[in-house]
């Protein structure tokens, strides 16, 4: 990866919207039917309910109404839009992408659209390649979607991963910055990595093109979800931390000046290890986790949102996000507010 100092920021996020399914499902739910406990759940993720999706609402539905928001707070009409590019590891149906069905419900004709495949981090991907799209030219509107209906993936009958997962969307209209002052808003560094060596501890073994649904798959339950817990928790704690110093260390400031630590919602004492390897203490971090769960890539842009909502984010705030998820993958940008 080249050192050389890059002309930024290109970019800045002009509008904010998320969506969340109404139907919250607490703690209590799933030890009404599996052998867990508020408890335990609440001590090993600091969740404490989430939102599932009714069986009819689709993650390009979701997507629709977290950028109808984005795109109301950003000023813009969808004819303004000219790229879409959508986080998700549960797209509608697999061909053709998510994307490309929100494109045809917002009516943005002038947009190309397409899915980014990066789990968890899918959002900091999509903002890193709207970010280059708009550097190279090939955009000056783009529309950044963080969208997850992981209940459709989730094995309800596994009490190790069941009680993890929730449901929801997040928008950011992206737009070409021209740059004033010595701290121009914007996106300062971005920074991605993957390993996929390790992709078997977490994964959906089957419904694939290596292994399609079928009898089997359904018997097996291989078409779910399956995680290896402890594996993908210390895996995330080294990765959170090198993405968290690299973000840093790209846009050229320190973790003292960061204002807020936006981390991926997966697990409370993942996100309290991120803020203490960056220095930070917890008055500085966003936690959300307890209300939604983990939903993927929708996860950070539901913890931006509510944290600009709570004035906890404002003008010239500098704000981390870090990101770890299956593949693996992992990422973090700077973005100043
Ligand atoms: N209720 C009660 N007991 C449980 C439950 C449950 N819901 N789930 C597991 N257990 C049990 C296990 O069976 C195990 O029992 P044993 O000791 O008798 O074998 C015990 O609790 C401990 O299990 P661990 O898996 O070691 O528990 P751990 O403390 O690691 O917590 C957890 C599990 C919450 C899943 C944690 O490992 C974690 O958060 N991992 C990271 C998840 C993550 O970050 N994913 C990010 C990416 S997600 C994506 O990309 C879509």
């Amino acid at each position: 990866m080249s050192e050389g100092p890059l002309r930024r920021p290109f970019a800045a996020i002009t509008g904010l919207g998320v969506a969340v399914p109404p139907r919250v499902v607490d703690n209590a739910w799933f030890a009404e039917r599996l052998d867990t406990s508020d408890e335990w759940i609440v001590e090993r993720t600091g969740i404490r309910e989430r939102r599932i999706a009714d069986p009819t609402q689709t993650v390009a539905d979701l997507s629709r109404e977290a950028a109808e928001h984005a795109m109301r707070e950003a000023g813009i009409t969808a004819a303004e839009i000219d790229a879409i590019v959508l986080g998700t590891a549960t797209p509608d149906r697999l061909l053709p992408s998510t994307a490309c069905d929100l494109q045809v419900l917002l009516g943005a004709v002038n947009a190309t659209a397409f899915d980014i495949s990066a789990a968890c981090p899918g959002f900091i991907y999509a903002l890193t390649v709207a970010e280059g799209l708009i550097a190279s030219g090939q955009s000056r509107t783009t529309l950044v979607i963080g969208a997850e209906k992981l209940s459709a993936i989730t094995d309800m009958q596994d009490r190790s991963t069941a009680i993890l997962f929730g449901d929801g969307a997040g928008a950011a209209v992206v737009r070409r910055t021209e740059p004033t002052g010595d701290k121009p808003r914007g996106i300062l560094s971005t920074f991605l990595k993957s390993d996929g060596r390790l992709g078997n501890l977490l994964y959906r073994p089957g419904g694939g093109s290596s292994d399609p649904l079928s009898e089997k798959v359904l018997a097996e339950r291989s078409h779910y979800l399956r995680m290896s817990g402890r594996e993908v928790f210390k895996a995330a704690v080294i990765a959170m931390a090198e993405a968290s110093d690299e973000a840093i260390r790209r846009a050229g400031v320190t973790a003292d000046e960061i204002d807020l630590l936006v981390p991926h919602q997966a697990n409370v004492r993942i996100i309290e290890a991120t803020a203490k390897h960056a220095g930070m203490p917890m008055d500085r971090v966003m936690v959300n986790v307890d209300r939604y769960g983990n939903t993927s890539s929708a996860s950070i842009p539901l913890a931006l949102d509510q944290a600009v909502r709570e004035g906890r984010i404002g003008p010239g705030s500098l704000v981390l996000l870090v990101a770890f998820g299956a593949g693996f993958t992992w990422g973090s940008a700077v973005v100043r507010w």
